[in-house]
């Protein structure tokens, strides 16, 4: 069979790993995928960086990022850049072309999911993001697919790796702000600006994602309350464990009949709730849906090599669809649900 040709944009802390993986992973991929993938470019920002022994041809990267999206021998695009712009051109560009999209881009979804799925739409094309909230957990797919079926009322917990490693660190150690921090960025956890982690800018973005796909209706990341965890100070976390609490930065997402509310802010949980032994970069979600009842997904919620496994799914449900003809679950017939303001009953 001839490959399915792969363009990767991004070759940092989660594209190196994709990178790694493809070649770990080739014979197996090709056995489940049915046929071989290949990889025709690298997109990156500096060709001279230094970036270990990947498994590559250093031939393939290249600074064009779209001139390798146009490409006409491109098959699935991987988007692993980040940011809201240049990507969403990138991907647009790839989506209408009739190119299967894969990315890690919670920003770009949280600000214009709505354009994208359009674009996708328009292009015939798949748009995956498995990645973009949670890391390694599978946690989209089951809220995109199996639970179509039931009513999801409200999705709550812990889906910011670094700021929960920060958390965690302040509450078992006593470690600094800072020094956690820096850690979580020597770790892969952090964003590429950190500010969006600790001001829970991420954590918005992957809140108004979820909210989106659990109550089939759009919300924005300028839709979420959104309070970040940098005024938590170490007499906090001291005082909460006093009262056999700890603190944590918490999504919220509810539904009523006609009106969502999503909110992200830090909180006070009881040392006996399942959250409170959520440590290190591990995220946890909570789904509750009318038929299924609370659903519970826990794991890896940051770092390349995690991250990476989440793409590599995306990857090949595409390359499948690609060969059968099929396309990912639609999401341009959603509803639009009024986003209720913050105390509002
Ligand atoms: P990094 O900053 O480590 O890597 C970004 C990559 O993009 C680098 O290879 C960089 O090139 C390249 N790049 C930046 N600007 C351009 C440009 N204009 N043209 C071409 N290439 C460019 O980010 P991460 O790998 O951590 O994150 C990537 C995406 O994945 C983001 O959307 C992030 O939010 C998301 N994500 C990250 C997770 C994590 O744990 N790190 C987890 C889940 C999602 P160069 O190498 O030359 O600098
Ligand atoms: N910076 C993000 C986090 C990466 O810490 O959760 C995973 O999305």
């Amino acid at each position: 069979k001839s490959p399915i040709r792969l363009a990767l944009l991004g070759c940092g802390t989660v594209g190196t790993e994709v990178v790694k993986l493809l070649h770990e992973q080739a014979g197996d991929l090709t056995a489940r995928i049915g046929a071989p993938l290949e990889l025709v470019g690298i997109a990156v920002r500096r060709l001279g960086r230094e970036r270990g022994d990947l498994p590559v041809d250093p031939a393939l990267f290249t600074t064009d990022a779209l001139g390798l999206v146009k490409r006409d021998d491109v098959d699935v695009v991987i988007e692993v850049v980040g940011g809201i712009e240049p990507a969403r051109t990138w991907i647009t560009e790839a989506l209408r072309a009739g190119k299967s999209v894969v990315t890690a881009n919670k920003a770009l979804l949280a600000e214009d999911g709505g354009a994208l799925h359009d674009a996708a739409a328009e292009g015939n094309a798949d748009l995956y993001y498995e990645a973009s909230v949670a890391g390694a957990i599978p946690l989209l797919r089951p809220l995109r697919e199996s639970l179509h079926g039931d009513r999801v009322t409200a999705v709550t917990g812990i889906v910011n790796g670094t700021t929960n490693f920060i958390l965690s660190s302040m509450a078992s150690t006593g470690a600094g702000f800072n020094e956690a921090l820096e850690e979580a960025t020597e770790l892969g956890y952090a964003e590429a600006d950190p500010t969006a982690d600790v001001e829970g800018f991420d954590a918005a973005a992957k809140a108004a994602i979820l909210a989106s796909l659990a109550f089939h209706t759009r919300v924005t990341a300028a839709d979420v309350f959104r309070e970040g965890m940098t005024s938590v100070t170490a007499g906090d976390m001291a005082s909460a464990k006093e009262m056999g609490c700890t603190i944590k930065l918490l999504c919220i997402a509810q539904r009523t009949a006609d009106s969502v509310s999503v909110r992200v802010h830090p909180a006070m949980i009881p040392l006996s709730h399942p959250l409170a032994s959520v440590g290190d970069a591990f995220n946890a979600v909570f789904v509750e849906a009318e038929a299924a009842g609370p659903l519970m997904f826990y794991g890896r919620g940051a770092g390349g090599r995690p991250t990476a496994s989440a793409v590599l799914g995306d990857i090949v449900a595409a390359s499948r669809n690609k060969l059968t003809g099929t396309r990912a679950p639609s999401e341009s017939n959603y509803a639009q649900l009024a986003v209720r303001p913050i105390g509002e009953s």
